[in-house]
């Protein structure tokens, strides 16, 4: 079979197309065609240099974010026939309820191999069925930006309606928040560097509009909007250049889901208006099965397609991935197998 991988050591240079040997599913296992993958931006990181601490091992295959056929199964699979379309799932070892080490062990495209093969066997836990209204492109990108969304949102922000939200960016994960807040009845607020992608963002429902480049003080622009109060919850995927502004924002007793680090990871900034003000900074890394299928029910629910941005060919994995680090993105990047 066909994969894309990292081989030999940590660098750009070293993403190849290649084959393996086709896989066979063992008992409790599933072989999936894959139809299709989608980017996130960690997937810029892996390749040059590998994913901090974590244990991986090269050849890797790449991306973590796939849709595809149950084409065969092993023994004793139970819940899974052949033809059915399904997501293999982020994290491979997080099947619900509350992180542990154990759980957050395994993911695809980093510790184990990810979705730009031809075939992928995994133990039937470890995908879960793709929403029937969208097509395999849209199924891909939910794994892990629609899951982090959700459970920044809804499983750790237990989110109500008319609660304001502030979403930061225009990137995949961002604009599944924006869909998520809007059908919970949120209020949203949301930043971008373009005046283009922010009336992108309006269409799609978001209820005011900040250009970060034109207002570097956005924070303080953003708690004026709401009235002198704050925002309920920030969707933080800045880091190092925006907490401060996010702090700036949010309102006393409010939540800031930590998510993305795009701007840098380290954090020089006063703690006192974290203590003063009762803010809850909750770290997030993607989330479980459970979160998954919650999700998948609720977009099924309300229609919820994804933003798709731009679709490259298998063997374009290198042009897709340029594409995401130039920014010009709006959603998705994704991959047809
Ligand atoms: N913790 C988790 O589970 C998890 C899961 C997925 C992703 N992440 C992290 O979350 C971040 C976003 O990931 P993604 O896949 O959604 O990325 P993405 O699709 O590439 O989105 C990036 C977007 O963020 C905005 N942005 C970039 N730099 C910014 C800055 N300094 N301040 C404000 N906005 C900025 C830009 O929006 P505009 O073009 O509109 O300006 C850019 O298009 C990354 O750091 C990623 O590693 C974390």
């Amino acid at each position: 079979m066909r994969v894309f991988q990292v081989e030999g050591s940590w660098s750009p240079e070293n993403m190849r197309m290649s084959t393996r040997p086709d896989p066979k599913p063992g008992p409790g296992q599933v072989r999936v065609r894959m139809s299709a993958s989608a980017l996130n931006y960690r997937d810029l990181i892996i390749p040059a240099r590998g994913y901090g601490t974590r244990q991986q091992t090269l050849p890797l295959v790449m991306l973590s974010d796939g849709c595809g056929v149950v084409e065969s199964v092993g023994e004793k699979v139970t819940s899974l026939k052949v033809g059915d379309r399904v997501c293999p799932l982020m994290f491979q070892s997080w099947p619900c309820g509350h992180p542990d080490r154990q759980r957050l062990s395994l993911t695809l495209g980093c510790e184990i191999d990810g979705t730009m093969a031809d075939f992928m066997v995994l133990p039937e836990e470890g995908v879960a069925p793709a929403p029937s209204h969208l097509n395999d492109i849209e199924a891909a990108c939910l794994p892990t930006a629609g899951v982090t969304a959700w459970r920044a949102l809804v499983t750790e922000g237990r989110m109500q309606p008319g609660e304001r939200v502030l979403i930061l960016g225009t990137g995949g994960v961002s604009l599944f928040a924006l869909q998520f807040a809007k059908v919970l009845g949120a209020h949203v607020t949301i930043t971008s560097s373009s005046d283009e992608k922010l009336a992108r963002a309006k269409a799609m429902g978001a209820d005011e509009l900040v250009n970060y480049r034109k207002i570097p003080e956005w924070g303080k622009y953003v708690r004026e909007l709401s009235e002198g109060e704050g925002v309920d919850h920030v969707v933080e995927v800045g880091g190092e250049n925006t907490m401060a502004q996010s702090l700036r924002a949010v309102r006393p007793g409010g939540v800031i889901s930590v998510i993305g680090v795009l701007s840098g990871g380290a954090l020089n900034i006063p703690l006192g208006p974290i203590v003063t003000g009762h803010v809850r900074l909750q770290g997030i890394t993607v989330g479980s099965r459970c979160d998954f299928l919650a999700m998948a029910r609720a977009m099924s629910r309300h229609t919820i397609h994804p933003a798709v941005s731009r679709v490259f060919e298998f063997a374009r994995l290198p042009s897709a991935l340029e594409f995401m680090a130039s920014g010009a993105h709006f959603g998705k990047i994704c991959i047809k197998h």
